[in-house]
């Protein structure tokens, strides 16, 4: 396992979001947390990179194990140094840098001294990036800004791969690409974690899914096996 979270329990102040959640990710595979608006992806996604801390806006009790590694306590920038790429919700990328710069400042040799993911790598996945090589973030749509955003995750030669909510606000031509980029990056054996409110997307990326409501996991199972009732129930679809 190379990701496994217990009971986590995460607040923003005084306020609890999460109340005990439980997950587990295997090398190599890909996995999605859905829910509806509000019911704490987000703020999981945010625990496990270390994102929920004192010094700024929230603190998380349990345990978060990474390889091995308890999270639970250490740094973001620490977090980020053992191999967990973080994408967060949102497009966050640099609006006057260029699409190449923005590529270049994220790049990083991943633990183990992997190297995989190069400028050259990442235009043969995303043509598009290529193309815009030279355009400052600013001038991209949406999709491509998203594209950025995973693409500078990749630099970084991650072991884990977490992405929130990235089709959120997409046209669908651009999801469809979004689907075939993250099933390619399934082939090529990634370990990917994702946060998502679009159940048909969800289940066209993900291998398991954890559904989660009110921060807590409420069901989990294989994506392409859940029972439709269970859609109804918690997702009302
Ligand atoms: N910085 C914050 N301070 C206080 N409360 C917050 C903060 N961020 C989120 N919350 C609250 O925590 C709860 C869970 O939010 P979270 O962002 O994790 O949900 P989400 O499942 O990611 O939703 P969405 O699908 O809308 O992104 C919500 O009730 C939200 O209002
Ligand atoms: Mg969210």
């Amino acid at each position: 396992m190379i990701l496994e979270v217990n009971n986590l329990e995460g607040y923003y102040g005084l306020s609890q979001i999460l109340f005990g959640i439980n997950l587990e990710v295997e090398k190599g595979d890909s996995v999605c947390l859905i829910g509806r608006n509000g019911v704490g992806k987000t703020t999981t996604l945010k625990s496990i990179v270390g994102q929920l801390n004192p010094k700024v806006n929230g603190k998380i009790k349990g345990s978060i194990k990474f390889d091995g590694t308890e999270l639970v306590g250490m740094p973001s920038y620490k977090i980020a140094r053992l191999g967990i790429a973080y994408v967060p919700q949102g497009r966050h990328i640099f609006p006057t840098l260029t699409v190449k710069e923005n590529l270049l400042i994220a790049e990083r040799v991943g633990v183990d001294g992997d190297k995989t993911w190069t400028l050259e790598r990442i235009y043969e996945l995303f043509p598009r990036l290529k193309e815009r090589e030279n355009s400052k973030g600013e001038k991209l749509s949406g999709g491509e800004q998203q594209m950025l955003t995973i693409a500078r995750g990749l630099m970084q030669n991650p072991k884990l791969l977490i992405m929130d909510e990235i089709i959120e606000g997409l046209a669908p031509i651009i999801v469809e690409e979004l689907v075939k980029v993250v099933s390619e990056l399934r082939n090529r054996g990634i370990t990917i974690l994702l946060a998502e409110q679009s159940l048909k997307f969800a289940l066209e990326v993900s291998h398991k899914c954890y559904i989660i409501e009110k921060g807590e996991v409420v069901y989990k199972g294989v994506s392409s096996e859940i029972p439709k009732e269970v859609f109804v129930k918690y997702l009302g679809t």
